[in-house]
């Protein structure tokens, strides 16, 4: 099985792969096919070292940045995680306030298990992932409750037109959790704390998309809803989207230059460069590969926010320096998430935060706009 080194992050994955029942600690781990593109997010930070400056003044390192009209105290948001709400009962309304509290952006996915209504009334203006669905008058809805409740930023999702299998999750038979076999049972109920603390919540449901199918268990309104998700989407059907939504509008899964100009083209105020944690394509580029012909084609158009293997301050240093306006972590705050709730996200966030203060301040730069003006000169290519 796969393993890449989780960074900063590495005691929150090692207890959140104790605490959660095998199937949910590999749904939240794993990666598509032969889980290739898992590795190579991580091993394309290798390649780069973080040249070391002396004789600044850094007694102050102020990490903040501006990224798709939101100041944020550290260079990163949590990235959208479906069913994250089903690792710990703190659910995804814990993972918001931690988030509120460090300063930095969240979003909060179509599959999240709290609704985006309960995330929004938090506060810290989290954005809204959403996917453009078969179904306009649905995609339209969505629209209207993240307006509603005052979301004035959705993420639409566009690397997912097919579910290619995740060996992790067919092995466990993740997808047909809606009617557990007595092995899946047995499992569970081998990590008491994580049954007590789900039996708190009473049986939940897909938060966001219950009241759009009749179907029972979360599994099975995540499998009526994945089928809804466009496999036809084109520039049009985005441009579609862009005539319906007014606030700011961010596209998801951006890997090619043409993508990235047709996504601006198309009235797109930010793209995130990711290939989702490697769960979609496998094998796929790492985006930190890609992500200076992205920037070209961006050609400072919009924001730009790099995903997918970001584990340590070095990896979010290095991503900005090669153009990147932020970055964001999806695994990494669902492990923090399941190993002890709020607590634990506001520990990894303000982990991840330190780590990069401390390279900023090591390589003599004081603040984000220090190292834009140094960009790829703060680096050296191993
Ligand atoms: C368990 C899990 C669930 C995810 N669910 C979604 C989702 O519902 N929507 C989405 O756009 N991305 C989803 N992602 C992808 C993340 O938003 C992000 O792109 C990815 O996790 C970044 O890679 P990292 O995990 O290496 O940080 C999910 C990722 C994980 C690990």
């Amino acid at each position: 099985m796969t393993r890449v080194d989780d960074g900063v992050f590495s005691g929150a994955a090692a207890s959140a792969r104790r605490r959660l029942p095998r199937l949910f600690a590999d749904y939240v781990d794993g990666g598509a096919h032969g889980e290739w593109t898992m590795v190579r997010n991580r091993e394309a930070f290798r390649e780069w070292g973080i040249v070391p400056r002396g004789l600044k003044n850094v007694e102050t390192v102020d990490a903040g940045v501006r990224c798709f009209g939101q100041e944020w105290a550290a260079p990163f948001m949590l990235a959208p995680v479906g069913f994250a709400g089903m690792l710990h009962p703190d659910r995804e309304v814990g993972a918001a306030r931690a988030a509120l509290r460090c300063g930095v952006g969240m979003a909060v996915s179509t599959f999240s298990i709290d609704p985006m209504e309960k995330v929004a009334k938090v506060g810290g203006a989290p954005l809204a992932q959403i996917y453009v669905f078969r179904d306009r008058g649905l995609t339209r809805d969505m629209l209207a409750r993240a307006a509603q409740c005052g979301i004035d930023g959705i993420i639409v999702t566009i690397d997912t037109a097919i579910t290619p299998v995740r060996e992790r999750d067919v092995r466990n038979g993740f997808r047909h959790l809606s009617r557990p076999t007595l092995i899946q049972m047995a499992g569970m109920m081998a990590h008491p704390r994580w049954c007590l603390g789900m039996a708190g919540r009473g049986t939940p449901t897909i938060g966001n998309l219950a009241a759009y199918t009749s179907a029972h268990g979360i599994m099975g309104q995540a499998k009526d809803m994945a089928a809804q998700i466009d496999p036809t989407l084109d520039r049009v059907g985005l441009e579609w989207l862009r005539s319906e939504w007014k606030g700011r509008l961010v596209v998801k899964g951006v890997m090619h230059p043409e993508d990235a100009r047709n996504v601006i083209a198309a009235g797109a105020d930010g793209v995130i460069v990711s290939n989702h944690g490697g769960r979609q394509m496998d094998p796929s580029p790492a985006t930190l590969d890609v992500l200076p012909q992205i920037v070209d084609a961006v050609e400072g158009r919009g924001d730009i926010v790099l995903d997918s293997g970001i584990r340590r301050g070095g990896d979010v240093v290095t991503a900005l320096a090669l153009g990147a306006t932020a970055v964001s972590i999806g695994r990494p705050w669902a492990w923090a998430l399941a190993a002890g709730g709020e607590t634990s996200v506001e520990k990894a966030i303000r982990a991840l935060s330190q780590e990069v203060v401390d390279i900023l301040g090591l390589a003599g730069l004081e603040d984000i706009a220090a190292l834009r003006r140094r960009g790829p000169q703060a680096l050296w290519k191993l």
